[in-house]
């Protein structure tokens, strides 16, 4: 198996369980490198050109606001190809409901025939949402397994589900 883990995650000021806190890395972020050392993963970060913003509140309102307008923001570097990869794990927070909005933006320019994806998800409460149905659309025909969602304040752990969930579908 030869895989990669196109996700996006944000640093700075993020919410756990009641108080707001500065974080160095962000919650996918930790989740994703743990994908790399159970599968020998490649990792891609997805990064919005101009970053959001590192208050939480006013990132609240600024993902809010591009998803209404259904917009595609401009990423610091693009992927543009995955024919070296069999297996792609596809990840983000919850953002509203689903992928933050740079996710699309990167998935829009990828073709995805042939490929298996593993979905994942870090929430505060919305487990997978509706990223599943959202990544299909961008690859109609790929083989989605079905995805993990992780609490946020439960990623440093998460390695040991991670790994159950790699063996099963994998
Ligand atoms: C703009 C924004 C919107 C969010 N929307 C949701 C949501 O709809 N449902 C949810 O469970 N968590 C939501 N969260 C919480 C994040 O999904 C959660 O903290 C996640 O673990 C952050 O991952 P990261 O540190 O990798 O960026 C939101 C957070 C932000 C910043």
């Amino acid at each position: 198996m030869k895989a990669l883990v196109i996700y996006f995650s944000r640093a700075d000021e993020n919410y756990f369980g009641g108080s707001m806190k500065y974080i160095e890395k962000g919650n996918t972020e930790v989740v994703a490198e743990f994908i790399r050392e159970i599968t020998g993963a490649e990792l891609f970060k997805v990064e919005r050109k101009v970053p959001y913003s590192k208050d939480y509140m006013t990132c609240i309102k600024e993902a809010q606001d591009e998803q209404k307008r259904n917009e595609l923001p401009e990423l610091a570097k693009e992927l543009t190809d995955i024919n070296d990869y069999d297996t792609i794990f596809i990840g983000g927070p919850i953002y509203w409901g689903t992928l933050p909005q740079p996710m699309f933006t990167q998935l829009s320019k990828l073709d995805f025939k042939e490929k298996t994806i593993m979905p994942f998800s870090t929430h505060e409460g919305s487990g997978l949402a509706s990223i599943v149905r959202d990544i299909r659309k961008f690859a109609p025909t790929a083989n989605i397994k079905p995805g993990l969602a992780i609490v946020g304040s439960n990623v440093n752990s998460s390695k040991p589900s991670l790994k159950r969930w790699i063996d099963e579908q994998l």
